[in-house]
């Protein structure tokens, strides 16, 4: 097999089978082998000096600069980002938001963050930042280029996270983007939902694109990672800041998350059209008003994922119009192919009770009844409904 380092001119599914997959780190076999190791041997002194003054993707170090197994993972991610210059992974999500945050902002500075952000966002924001000395002000996921509103002269960061993934407005990233680039302020988009195959962040101006690769890289629900990918303006500073912290995932991780990357394309198709289906038939419940899914016109920014995205993927959330805590629960606690639990992106279909109203500062969530939000998984979609039925049938015997 040839070295797969040129993978611009391929097709994205072509990039997720071969990204990475290159010869001096796999050997002779299909997949980069875990390289589990603290220690790397130098062949002399000379060579241990020469590793010092380099700090190069691919080169080994020291574990903590990673192995062949997290450079191949990383390597396919930068290559599946049109207009990237590198990726760094972390441990979480969570720790990718908040590293690549701490590399572009230094006390004194402001960073906005949109009103959906995700929680933990959000409560990082408000209590680490605040502590380092750096404000978090809030903005409305929908505002557009009207965002220069609300810069000012200590404005540095923008957070932007589309669609947010318990209520899935889809921002004008593009717009967003533009202007803050004029004003000279970094973009960090959380690109968890959609992934750069449905859409790629950086040609649409974003500077940093951050994944939970928790959720659609991995696949499978059994591993924990981030992964901020840049163009080449941030790359060391990004780079140096992780390496700075400490960061590094496990080649065991690694490895896992790499395999998950390889069926990207085929599993998150059919995320996408079996969440669509999903959708289209709680739309027509009688129990049910908005279905806030990008691909459905209920959903706030419905023309703007049209325009920007290339497709939709398996979260999404409804809305129960007369349901209250008693007749949500009821509904959720009565199916048996959705699990109950936090998380996302696995194979598997999830339930859970969402309530946006608690997390909002500059908009209000107005929407009345109850919200549950699905992750629609592998199953066969014709079961998921018949479940959802059993579910709708425990609900109006609460809610009657
Ligand atoms: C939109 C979004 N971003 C980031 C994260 C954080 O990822 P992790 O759980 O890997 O820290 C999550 C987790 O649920 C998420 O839903």
């Amino acid at each position: 097999m040839a070295d797969n380092k040129d993978q611009s001119s391929k097709k994205p599914a072509t990039q997720a089978v071969t990204g990475g997959r290159r010869k001096q780190w796999t050997g002779a076999v299909v997949n980069p082998p875990v390289w589990r190791a603290s220690t790397h041997l130098y062949d002399s002194v000379a060579d241990l000096r020469a590793g010092l003054s380099a700090n190069e993707d691919g080169r080994f170090f020291y574990g903590r600069r990673g192995s062949p197994t997290q450079w191949s993972l990383a390597a396919a991610l930068t290559e599946m980002e049109p207009g990237a210059a590198g990726t760094m992974l972390y441990p979480s999500g969570v720790s990718a938001i908040a590293c690549a945050m701490l590399a572009v902002l230094k006390p004194g500075d402001e960073i906005l963050l949109t009103d959906n952000s995700y929680d933990p966002s959000r409560s990082y924001a408000d209590a680490f930042l605040k502590r380092m000395g750096i404000t978090a002000r809030y903005y409305d996921p929908m505002i557009g280029s009207d965002i220069s509103s609300q810069f000012t002269d200590r404005t540095k960061a923008i957070l932007l996270e589309s669609p947010g993934s318990l209520t899935f407005e889809i921002q004008d990233v593009p717009a967003i983007c533009a202007a803050a680039k004029q004003a000279g302020i970094v973009t960090l988009l959380d690109n968890t939902w959609a992934t750069s195959r449905f859409f790629p962040a950086i040609e649409n101006g974003v500077d940093i694109s951050i994944v939970a690769a928790t959720k659609y890289i991995v696949g499978h629900s059994d591993v924990m990672m981030g992964a901020a990918t840049t163009h080449d303006k941030y790359w060391t500073r990004l780079r140096r800041t992780a390496q700075q912290l400490g960061q590094v995932v496990s080649p065991d991780d690694a490895y896992l998350a790499a395999r998950g990357l390889r069926t990207l394309e085929v599993r998150l198709k059919q995320h996408e059209q079996s969440a669509l289906e999903v959708a289209h038939w709680l739309k027509a419940r009688p129990e049910v008003g908005k279905v806030l899914h990008p691909a459905l016109p209920d959903c706030p920014g419905h023309d703007i994922w049209k325009r920007d995205f290339i497709g939709s993927s398996g979260l999404f959330s409804f809305q129960l119009t007369d349901g209250d805590e008693q007749s949500r629960t009821a509904f959720i606690d009565a199916l048996t192919l959705f699990g109950i639990g936090y998380s996302w992106g696995g194979f598997e279909s999830l339930a859970l009770p969402v309530d946006p109203g608690k997390h909002r500062t500059a908009t209000e969530w107005a929407m009345k009844g109850a919200l549950v939000r699905l992750h629609i998984g592998l199953e066969d979609p014709d079961d998921l409904i018949a479940d959802l039925a059993k579910g709708f049938e425990q609900f109006n015997r609460i809610a009657s």
